[in-house]
């Protein structure tokens, strides 16, 4: 019998992206032992009984243990925070600052204090502050905190292109960078079809209306859905980082990270290129940016910077 790795992974919140979270890390065997904690009494206990009870049937040797105490996060390798409020439709991520980061600064609280060796991957939004103020709250170093989009939103940008090329999205490659909202930067100079630049098969236009709609990606959903926003995608994109992570597999994937003089930005979290290993991030790549791309990067900037600022005014930094 294969033996699952002596590991925690704690997820916080017991939301849809959460216990979705939970019950992939679980599938993945990721960690031997999978926390899930909410606030919320009775959520996330029956929720982890859920996932223990179909290991049976999927044939998994992880243990999901609900809880709403965080002492039972204690020594977790990994912890992703999914906490917080989504949006509703006509809501922008940034609206949700106040209450969301309220919420951050009390989990990077008890994550310092419990699990100080912990590598944290922030998905509350909005995304790229958020995931500053759980750096500044834990004090951990930055490769050790992350937030997930740039896998989620290059996720997002290669379903439209595999369905406008036809191709299996298993061969397309897609990337974007910067901030998690209006301002991201999609790179279409950076989307293949195994090895053949999109563009070439769909042409320009093409490929910026998929750029704009990869935009407003999570906006379409909540849209759709009226009550809340995507949690599929979400989940599947934070255990990716997560499996990178636990498992040192060094994969190349977009992720907000805290810039240190890459691309031209400095002391601002933003979503880049990194390799993701048993560190948490390993290396940020530089790719080389056109003119529109760097121009764009600026701007997204200062989206985030005016956000920070914000969170700022409301004494949450
Ligand atoms: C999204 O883009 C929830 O921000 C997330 O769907």
């Amino acid at each position: 019998m294969q033996t699952v790795p002596q590991r925690k992974l704690t997820v916080v919140g017991a939301g849809y992206v959460g216990s979705t979270c939970a019950q992939l890390a679980a599938m993945k065997e990721l960690a031997a032992e999978v926390v899930l904690i909410d606030v919320l009494e009775g959520r996330p206990q029956g929720i982890a009984l859920d996932l223990c009870q179909s290991a049976a049937v999927e044939g998994f040797g992880a243990r999901v243990v609900g809880t709403n105490d965080p002492a039972d996060t204690a020594g977790s390798d990994v912890v992703i925070m999914t906490a917080g409020r989504p949006r509703k439709p006509g809501m922008s991520r940034s609206d949700l600052l106040e209450v969301n980061g309220a919420i951050v600064r009390e989990v990077a609280t008890y994550v310092r204090n419990l699990s100080p060796e912990a590598i944290v991957i922030v998905v509350t939004n909005p995304l790229d502050t958020m995931v500053s103020l759980m750096r500044h709250h834990t004090g951990f170093p930055a490769r050790r905190v992350i937030g997930m989009a740039g896998v989620l939103d290059s996720s997002r940008f290669s379903w439209f292109i595999a369905e406008a090329t036809g191709a299996s999205v298993q061969d397309v490659d897609a990337m974007v960078m910067g901030a998690h909202g209006d301002s991201m930067v999609p790179l279409p100079q950076y989307c293949t079809v195994n090895g053949v630049r999109a563009g070439d098969l769909v042409g320009d236009d093409a490929m910026h209306a998929m750029a704009d709609r990869t935009r407003k990606g999570g906006a379409e959903i909540v849209g759709l859905l009226k009550t809340g926003s995507a949690w599929y995608a979400p989940a599947s994109s934070a255990v990716a980082m997560a499996a990178s992570i636990l498992n040192n597999q060094q994969r190349l994937l977009p992720c907000a990270c805290l810039l240190n003089g890459q691309f031209g930005f400095e002391g601002l979290y933003m979503g880049v290129p990194a390799v993701l290993g048993e560190n948490g991030v390993e290396r940020i790549v530089e790719v080389p940016l056109s003119a529109e791309a760097r121009a764009q990067m600026q701007q997204t900037a200062g989206a985030i910077l005016n956000d920070l600022e914000a969170l700022r005014d409301l004494d949450l930094m």
